[in-house]
């Protein structure tokens, strides 16, 4: 009896196959971002066992050559002379790093495309959860290496928390323990990022997938006129086992290669030369994927607060809070205003939707200019120009895209309802 039978027997295997491993998947290659969303996350979490294991989540002093230092900071720098111990620890970082890379640019698959459209509203809005949280683990992540520059930029975000009108003093207490930096931050912050975060991950991972093969994915137009001339079945494309399975791990072996070089070449802030937490306060950005929000809230005037029913409105309350709120709030309404209603299982071309497309190429060089707000001190223009631009620019990429798709459409004939 061959091992697979002897399985069969007791779990109905052949059923199972029948069932989901003969799902079809479009061969578009950009249908494999999420995929790659799901490999990183895979991966850091198989980094981030081998880490946890290492790692002390305290702040009790302990000597390190002949210092006292905080005992998270020295955890991190014994996994660093470990055999294998810096490796896995770059290969954390930039996984995180292209994971939230990868979230992003399916994000901008689904949106250019208008994939989100009616059924998958529910999908868009669990995506968004997704991102959110990739973020929250990016950010939890910061801190703990315990060094002079964790602790800088995590008592930014400390001080918007600290912002929030009304409960503020209350978040704040929630995320951090108290004040920060404080004794019991760090061990909050491991169970946030190792425990509570991984978990809503794996949660919202399984419930996006869940709703996808309930739903099916979208397909080009262009498959309708071949799905008709074969009896109108509703996806084309390759199943699952093999062919799918088959690129789906040539794919993950690639992105572990590109990982693994990344890892071995581009080295990480490095904890030892920025040292354990100091009074002093080193110049330092957050990674590209909070530059936005750094960058909204260097433009605002340090003085600009005002009240509203007895709460204090600050510039870390606009930048750390209003803002990214409003960018969040934006996102969720995207499938209800661009509503439809008949369910729309075709992806639309960009270019033939020039309203919607023109509107992402603004917010994308809007995000990009908040971005490069952050670099303000060495861009050498004043705060009040840096708004000009950061409002003006979007405006022309949006007006420049908007003329040249309309053009391309009359020129085309072609006639969407967008
Ligand atoms: C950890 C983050 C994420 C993972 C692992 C993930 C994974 C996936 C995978 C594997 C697919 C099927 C392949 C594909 O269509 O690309 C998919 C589809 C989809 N995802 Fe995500 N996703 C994530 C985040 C997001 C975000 C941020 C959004 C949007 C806000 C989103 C919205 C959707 C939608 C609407 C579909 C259906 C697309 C279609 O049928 O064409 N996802 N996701």
């Amino acid at each position: 009896m061959s091992i697979f039978t002897w399985f069969d027997e007791r779990l109905e295997l052949k059923k199972f196959k029948a069932r989901f491993l003969v799902k079809t998947f479009p061969t578009h290659p950009t249908f494999l971002l999420g995929e790659l969303a799901l490999y990183s996350f895979v991966t850091l979490v198989v980094t981030g066992v081998f880490l946890g294991l290492l790692y002390e989540p305290s702040t009790r002093m302990v000597s390190l050559f002949g210092s006292m230092v905080p005992s998270a900071y020295a955890s991190v720098v014994k996994i660093d002379v470990l055999p294998l111990g810096m490796i896995i620890r770059r290969i954390h970082h930039w996984s995180a790093m292209l994971m939230i890379a990868a979230v992003l640019a399916h994000l901008m698959r689904i949106y250019f495309t208008s994939a989100y459209r009616k059924p998958r509203e529910i999908n868009w809005l669990v995506g968004l959860g997704l991102l959110g949280m990739s973020l929250l683990a990016a950010f939890t992540g910061y801190l703990l290496p315990f060094s002079q520059f964790s602790v800088t930029a995590t008592s930014i975000a400390f001080y918007v928390a600290k912002s929030v009108p009304w409960v503020g003093d209350w978040i704040s207490r929630l995320l951090f323990a108290g004040e920060f930096p404080s004794e019991g931050t760090v061990s909050r912050f491991f169970f946030m990022h190792v425990m509570l975060i991984p978990a809503a991950l794996a949660g919202l991972i399984s419930l996006h997938m869940l709703v996808l093969v309930k739903q099916k994915h979208t397909e080009p137009r262009s498959n309708k006129n071949r799905k008709e001339a074969q009896g109108g079945r509703r996806l084309i494309g390759i199943p699952v086992w093999p062919e799918q399975s088959v690129i789906s791990l040539s794919f993950y072996l690639f992105f572990l290669s590109l990982v693994s070089l990344m890892a071995t070449y581009i080295p990480l802030n490095p904890i030892e030369t920025y040292g354990p937490p100091s009074p002093g306060t080193p110049v330092m950005r957050p990674d590209w994927y909070f530059l936005p929000v750094y960058g909204f809230l260097k433009l605002i005037p340090g003085d600009l607060s005002f009240s509203v029913l007895g709460g204090k409105i600050t510039p870390e309350t606009m930048g750390g809070v209003i803002f990214p709120g409003f960018l969040s709030l934006a996102a969720a309404l995207i499938p209800f205003l661009d509503q439809w209603k008949e369910p729309q299982h075709y992806i639309v071309n960009p270019l033939h939707r020039p309203f919607m497309t023109s509107l992402g190429a603004g917010a994308g060089v809007f995000l990009c200019m908040t971005a490069a707000a952050g670099y303000i001190d060495l861009l050498h223009v004043t705060p009040a120009k840096m708004t000009i631009y950061v409002i003006l620019a979007p405006l022309v990429a949006w007006g420049i895209t908007y003329t040249l798709l309309e053009r391309y459409r009359r020129k085309r004939g072609i006639h969407v309802k967008t």
